[in-house]
């Protein structure tokens, strides 16, 4: 069956992003001119999708807002004869079905997917973490949709990361396949220490699940950070289910943190036609100063 639900969550507190996310979402955080999660959404209807559910929680109405019309601002470019831009911003409105719940408290990532269970009712949904920015051109999710169809299986996006980022990240171990990009996952663990990490291929926020991960995410207890956390939930479905990891090696970028969100707008920057020209000239005036 065709994918064509995704959850987006979106209701963590930033604190990695503070004080820039003290009154507004992480996920509205621009990238060059788009906020975060725009990039997610087009990601998502690139790969077929046209449901989108944002799980949302306090302070977060301007993602909602975000993704509607927003006839005053559209009456005052019309008046001003800014046409591509006005255009611009109704397309925003009608990339897809746009859902939203709210997950009444952070109590973790689990926890806010667990929100979308009525809204997926019995279908396979995609969940994809706007914290992870994919190139315009990836292939990754998907390639995830197509392996799905094939299995059936949930499959989660993993890519190889240093020793020192290991702890970062929710961590498998596993076996492979017959495919070379495909490997089925014996173990997961969230953020470990390097001496405990089963592999060093990490889960880069892409996921696709079948509806029976709800029962998993309700049983959830505390885990690390005393978070309900997806991984505990993903370690159970895997002593009764088949979960296949997709491993990518390129096209990924990471906006969780402050320096690899600079580092992305830089290259997100220098690949935009209308930018990379003047933008280079003070990439170089900077290095020249600071290098
Ligand atoms: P993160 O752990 O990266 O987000 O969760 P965070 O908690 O907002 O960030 P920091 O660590 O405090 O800086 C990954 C995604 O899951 C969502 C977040 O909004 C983020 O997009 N999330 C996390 C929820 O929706 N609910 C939660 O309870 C926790």
């Amino acid at each position: 069956m065709k994918l064509s639900k995704a959850v987006i969550p979106a209701a963590g507190l930033g604190t990695r992003f503070l004080p820039a996310t003290k009154a507004q979402p992480k996920e509205m955080l621009p990238v060059v001119d788009k906020p975060a999660i725009q990039y997610v959404v087009e990601e998502a209807i690139g790969a077929g999708i046209n449901n989108i559910l944002i799980i949302t929680g306090r302070g977060k109405r301007s993602l909602a807002d975000h993704f509607d019309r927003s006839f005053e601002l559209e009456h005052y470019l019309k008046r001003a004869n800014k046409l591509d831009e006005l255009n611009g911003v109704i397309e925003i409105s009608e990339l897809a079905n746009f859902y939203f719940a709210r997950q009444p408290e952070p109590l973790g990532l689990g926890n806010a997917i667990l929100i979308s269970q009525s809204y997926v009712a019995n279908d396979s949904f995609v969940v994809l973490l706007a914290d992870d920015l994919m190139a315009p051109e990836s292939t990754v999710l998907r390639e995830m949709s197509e392996i799905h169809s094939k299995t059936g299986s949930a499959i989660l996006a993993l890519k190889e990361v240093s020793q020192d980022e290991i702890s970062l990240y929710g961590c498998v171990g596993f076996e492979k396949t017959d495919d070379s990009n495909v490997v089925r996952i014996t173990s997961v663990v969230e953020k470990p220490d390097l001496r405990t990490a089963p592999s060093n291929l990490a889960i880069m926020g892409r996921y696709i699940f079948n509806s029976d991960i709800f029962s998993y995410l309700a049983e959830l207890k505390p885990g690390k950070m005393g978070e309900l956390q997806l991984t505990d939930a993903i370690s159970s479905y895997l002593e009764n289910s088949e979960v296949l990891g997709y491993v990518f090696t390129s096209g990924r970028y990471d906006i969780g943190n402050k320096v690899d969100y600079l580092r992305t707008n830089f290259e997100f920057a220098l690949n935009r036609s209308d930018l990379r020209e003047d933008f280079l000239v003070i990439l170089k005036e900077l290095s020249d100063k600071y290098l």
